[in-house]
Parts: structure tokens; sequence; C-alpha cells
């Protein structure tokens, strides 16, 4: 029997190469050996302000290029969460088991408490809360998150420990799988590429538009003319190299810029022509299903229908547990 694998993915916007290279990539590597269940979360999305007649489109195109990267939604199963109605219901319940302390010291609390301070919601509060909810409602027992979210998943397993302490053993303890990948830095060289700072190469970006971003794209600040030898372990194009080019490459790289005996535009020359490769299928997969709307909300149609299943069941275990259940039977 395989185990359960669970993920979620915020419908934020585009899907950048850092989303790729540090969770899409490896999750698709995992469809075979785990049973997946990806969701795209947007009850966790809108615990910061979004707009309301751009959300539609952003689900969708957020789970149209997570297939067209990989998640094949006939190995695995991909959903809109608020299609299954019992991932609110299960965070009600994991409410009255969560002591405040331990959500104060949630690290993601307090980066968007500082960053959205008109608006520090209790659903930003307990934003973890419902994490462990998604997670445990399918008793998924790993869990392919990047570091910022260890936190998140030892809360889980705290909610778990706790909830099954009180009403009998019910969840497995859910363990983060941890990408190998590194934090994969924006093209301005100092801060995680996101979506928010503007410094990401997209995964749907044209070929043009790819070179141009990379063609002013941070190196290592001092090298400042073509003669000056720089180095690659100061340059966020090197280190994307490490992903996207052969070890020739890397190698020849890492040599010309120490040596000065390449320029940084040729050097970025030979990454934006390995990275346009790369997402080239992507891209006109992600196209093509464009094209198509419809056979993507069928996917999280079919997706959130075979969730629901589970989800009720859990659910009436959950409630039967709790003792919520209530029959005419005389016991
Ligand atoms: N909080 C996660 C993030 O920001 C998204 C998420 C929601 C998630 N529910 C999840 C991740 C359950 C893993 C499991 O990336």
């Amino acid at each position: 029997m395989k185990k359960r694998l669970f993920s979620g993915i915020q419908p934020t916007g585009e899907v950048h190469i850092g989303n790729y290279l540090g969770a899409i990539k490896n999750w698709a590597s995992l469809l075979d050996s785990y049973e997946c269940i990806f969701s795209i979360v947007d009850y966790h999305a809108i615990t910061v302000p979004q707009d309301p007649k751009a959300m539609p489109q952003q689900i969708l195109h957020v789970a149209t290029v997570n297939i067209a990267a990989g998640l094949d939604p006939k190995r695995s199963i991909i959903f809109l969460q608020s299609q299954v109605p019992e991932h609110t219901e299960l965070a009600w319940i994991f409410h009255t088991l969560t002591p405040l302390g331990h959500l104060e010291r949630m690290t993601q609390f307090k980066d968007k408490a500082r960053q959205h301070r008109e608006n520090i919601n209790a659903g930003l509060f307990s934003y973890p809360i419902l994490q462990a909810a998604d997670i445990l409602l399918y008793k998924a027992e790993v869990v392919p998150v990047g570091e910022d979210q260890v936190q998140h998943i030892e809360l889980a397993r705290e909610i778990t420990r706790k909830f099954n302490a009180r009403y009998g053993n019910l969840f497995p303890e859910p363990q983060e799988l941890l990408s190998t990948a590194p934090r994969i830095m924006g093209l301005d060289g100092k801060t995680k590429m996101s979506k928010s700072l503007n410094n990401y190469i997209s995964l749907t970006e044209s070929p043009e538009d790819i070179w141009k971003k990379l063609s002013v794209a941070v190196t290592d600040e001092n090298r400042k003319k073509r003669s000056d030898p720089g180095n690659p372990e100061n340059c966020n194009v090197y280190s994307l190299h490490k992903h996207f080019s052969s070890p020739e490459e890397i190698d020849w790289s890492a040599n010309g810029c120490r040596t000065a005996g390449i320029g940084c535009l040729e050097c970025k020359k030979c990454l934006s022509d390995n990275i346009v490769r790369e997402l080239k299928p992507i891209r006109e997969k992600a196209l093509a299903l464009f094209e198509d709307p419809a056979y993507v909300v069928e996917v999280l149609k079919s997706g959130a229908e075979r969730c629901q299943e589970m989800a009720r069941q859990t659910m009436r275990e959950v409630k039967e547990a709790i003792g919520l259940r209530v029959s005419a039977k005389r016991r």
C-alpha cells in the first residue's frame, strides 16, 4: 500500500521557476511512489486581501500551469479546497485543540501580520489549523513542503497528538518531506524569487521575455567590467546554471567567471537557452490548456468528488470519536 501524500498550492498568480524547482518538479517525481493529493488552497489565499474579480482566473491559471508542469491528473488528485467543505469543518474542531500560544509563535503569521498591518484577521492567525485539517482530513502521512512550512507541519503533529490523546487514535502523525532544491533567488539576486517582488521567470514566459529578464539579472556585483574576474558563488546566474545546465556548462560558467574568460552576457545567453529548452514542453502544454478551461474545471470537479468521499468518511469517524453522532437506537 502506498502512503498518502498531501500538499497545498496557493492560487496567487504566476507560477515561476522558483515554484517549479522548489516544489512542482519534485512532486511530479513522487506521483508513482505515493497516493498524491494536491489542493489549490483558496481558503488559505483569502487570509490576505485578494481581488474577487481576478480570483477565478488565478485559480484556473495556477491549476493549469501545475498540470502542465507535471501534476498529471491521471496519476494524482488535484482539487480546489473550497469545493470540499469538510476542510473548514475539521478545522473548527482543531481550533478547539490548538493553544493560542502556539499560533502566536508561528513565524509566517508574524511576517504576514507585519506585511498586512491593516488586516490582521483571525483567519491569518489560525491559518496553520486549516492547513492541519487539509492534511489530516485525508490521513496523509507525507507532506512535501519547503523549509518555511516545517513549523506548520510540527503544529499539525501536535494537533494530531492532542486529538488522539483526547478522543482515541484516529490520525497518523504527518511528516514533512523537504525538497532538496535550495531556495531559488530572484533575478535581483537578493531575495527569494516571488511573484510580488517581480523578480521571477514564469513557467509560461516566452523565449524573448526569458532573455529580456535574464539579460538584466544581477550577477556578482564586484565584477564591474568585462575584464574583472568574478566569483560564481556570489552570482545568482551561476546558481541557476546549476539547475538548468549540463555539468560541462556549469564548469564553463564557473571557470569563465573566475578567469574573466567569458562575459556575464555570454554566460546568461547559455542559461537562457537552457531555460527556454526546459520550459518549452511546459509552456506548450499550458498554452494548449489555456484554450481548454473546461478540461481544467472538470479535473478540479472530479478531484473534489473523490476527495469529498474520503473527507465524509473521516468526518463520520471524527464526530463518532467526539461523541457528536446521535441516533434513536437505544444503547
Ligand atoms: N501553507 C502552504 C504554503 O504557503 C500551503 C498549504 C496549505 C499546504 N495547506 C497545506 C502545504 C497542506 C502542505 C499541506 O505553501
